[in-house]
Order: C-alpha cells, then sequence, then structure tokens
C-alpha cells in the first residue's frame, strides 16, 4: 500500500513537473523590419504584455532585421516548428496562399483608413482561416503598413517614364505582376536589400511605403517621390502551427488575444503618422507629385483581370472595400 502510495506521489509529481514544462515557454519570433519600424516595436510590446499577463512564465525574444533569414526562410521555419511567431508580409504569405493576393488589387483601398477598415473586416477575417494547412501557421488577425509609392533616381513625369526602370519590389506575385503590366523592369529584392541598391544604382527606383521612406531616409539617394496610394500592404501575426499544437486552450487564448491586438495596433500607427510622413517627404526638396489611379493607365485593367482569374477572394474583397468606404 505504502509502495502504491509512493508510486502515486511520484507520477503526480512528474506530471506536475512536466506541466509546467510545458506551460513556460521562451518563444522566438522573427521579423524583416529593422529595430526602429512600427512592427518590430508593436512586436517588442507584445512580447511585454505576454510576459506580464503570464506572470513571468512566458517571454519572447524579438529578432528583427532579417536576423533569422529572409520571409521565405521564416515560414518554412514557422513550418517545422523550429520558429515559433513571426510578424510578416501578407505579400510573403501571398506566395503559399494566392488567395491573399486580392488585398493588393491596385486603389482597392481608398486611403490609408480604408485599407485599415479593410482589414477589420470578417471578410479579411476568413482569409487566415486556412493558413494551418496551407502554410503551416496560425494568422492570429492583421496588421499592416503603409500604402505603397514609387521613389526614383530619375525624372517619373508619367508612366512612361517607368518603362524598363529596373524598379525593386517586394518579392511577390501581385505586385510582380503590376509593374509587370506597368512596363517597368521590376526586380525583387528584401526590404533589408533595398537601400544599398537604391544608393549604388543597381535599381532605377522602389516600391515602398511613407514611414520606411522617411524614416529610413531612401529619398536620400532618389532625385522623385511619386505619391501614388497605389496598393495597401497588410501584415500578420503568425503562429506555427506545430507550436500551436502543443500549447493549452489557456495559452493559445492568451497569445492569440495578445498578439492580434498589438498588430492590430500597428493600423493605428499608420493611420495616424501616414500623412506626417508625407508631408516631411515632400518638404525634403526633392520633385515630389501626387497622382491617382489614371496614371497608370490600363496596366490596373490587366492586373485585375489577371487576379479575377487567380482568386475568388477579390469579388469579396471588393464587395467589403465598397461597404467600409
Ligand atoms: C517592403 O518589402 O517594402 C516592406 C516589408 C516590410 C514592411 C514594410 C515594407
Amino acid at each position: 500500500m505504502m509502495k502504491h502510495v509512493a508510486r502515486l506521489i511520484a507520477s503526480a509529481a512528474i506530471v506536475a513537473a512536466s506541466s509546467v514544462a510545458a506551460q513556460a515557454e521562451e518563444f522566438r519570433l522573427g521579423l524583416i523590419t529593422p529595430p526602429p519600424h512600427i512592427w518590430t516595436k508593436a512586436a517588442e510590446a507584445f512580447g511585454a504584455e505576454l510576459s506580464e499577463a503570464s506572470g513571468g512564465a512566458h517571454s519572447v525574444s524579438v529578432f528583427p532585421a532579417r536576423q533569422l533569414g529572409n520571409e521565405a526562410e521564416m515560414l518554412q521555419q514557422l513550418q517545422t516548428g523550429a520558429l515559433d511567431m513571426a510578424f510578416m508580409t501578407v505579400a510573403e504569405v501571398s506566395n503559399r496562399a494566392p488567395e491573399l493576393g486580392a488585398f493588393y488589387a491596385p486603389y482597392l483601398a481608398d486611403d490609408i483608413g480604408h485599407a485599415g477598415r479593410i482589414l477589420r473586416s470578417d471578410t479579411a477575417k476568413s482569409l487566415l482561416e486556412p493558413l494551418p494547412g496551407q502554410v503551416g501557421a496560425v494568422g492570429v488577425g492583421y496588421g499592416m503598413a503603409g500604402l505603397r509609392q514609387i521613389v526614383s533616381r530619375g525624372e517619373v513625369t508619367s508612366a512612361d517614364d517607368l518603362a524598363g526602370l529596373k524598379l525593386r519590389i517586394t518579392p511577390f506575385t501581385p505586385i510582380l505582376d503590376f509593374y509587370n503590366a506597368v512596363g517597368a523592369a521590376p526586380t525583387p529584392m528584401p526590404l533589408p536589400a533595398v537601400y544599398d541598391a537604391l544608393a549604388n544604382g543597381q535599381v532605377d527606383a522602389i516600391d515602398m511605403d511613407a514611414e520606411l521612406i522617411w524614416v529610413l531616409k531612401y529619398y536620400d539617394h532618389a532625385d522623385t517621390i511619386v505619391q501614388s496610394d497605389h496598393m495597401m500592404f497588410p501584415m500578420v501575426g503568425l503562429v506555427s502551427a506545430k507550436v500551436w499544437a502543443g500549447l493549452s486552450e489557456e495559452d493559445r487564448a492568451m497569445i492569440g488575444d495578445l498578439m492580434a491586438k498589438h498588430v492590430d495596433s500597428t493600423i493605428d500607427s499608420y493611420v495616424a503618422n501616414e500623412a506626417g510622413w508625407l508631408e516631411q517627404i515632400a518638404g525634403t526638396g526633392k520633385t515630389y507629385t501626387k497622382v491617382d489611379a489614371s496614371f497608370f493607365g490600363d496596366a490596373i485593367d490587366e492586373w485585375n483581370a489577371t487576379w479575377s482569374e487567380k482568386t475568388s477572394s477579390l469579388e469579396a474583397l471588393r464587395a467589403t472595400a465598397a461597404e467600409t468606404q
């Protein structure tokens, strides 16, 4: 009898020890943005709040600026469970989940606030549901960066001036299709490589957002900024599906809710700051022009024709865009 009790106590102790070990986690979160970027700050704030909410049981080490690899590599690491979490461009995820490409319909969003409302819609949320099966990661919610603009080393007075230009793009298909339709020579290049490429003339122009143009001084090596606002640029908070499967219900709720809150906070940051960055860029003395959809001529119709065949979500997103105007 005593032996039996001792065995029970011993096995209870093992269960208790292993459940403590299973609950306390040191998560690693990767992203490609530099330390001062809004996404990186949001990742750090998420880590701090998770640590506090879990009474110090959980911690998050944030690895910015591509320290763990580029986004394609990080997505692979999430799939195998080698990486726990990431704040990632929807652009990269869309390379493996093409329905997400519909977010990049040129001028789907009228302005930055509208982009935020589209991303906060149920339609947008529903597009995250298949991600565990498609990319091996759970999408907890959206964030975003600013609308896309064009920065060029030479003069750009019409879309004809973009013809044949080596124009840096984020590596994903919808933007590649867009600039091919424009007649440029789109050059896929991950964010951390862009500054030097523009400075040394490896590319003639870049597709970029106001925060990075201003904060990282991309305008330094350019003559012209075209404020075209041609696309929104969503981000998604991801947790490895393998890691997620090993979490308790309670931890999933806490981590999911807190990560969703902090990725969502980036939407408010861009809505609040975008106009100010653009004003400051316009004040640099560079040639600054503001254009609309008509600047790109037929390229937009061409993009729409291609992508309404490639995705079934475009129509639903357009309806949502109309409802949230
Ligand atoms: C880019 O590829 O331009 C980009 C990536 C992450 C955040 C913002 C911009």
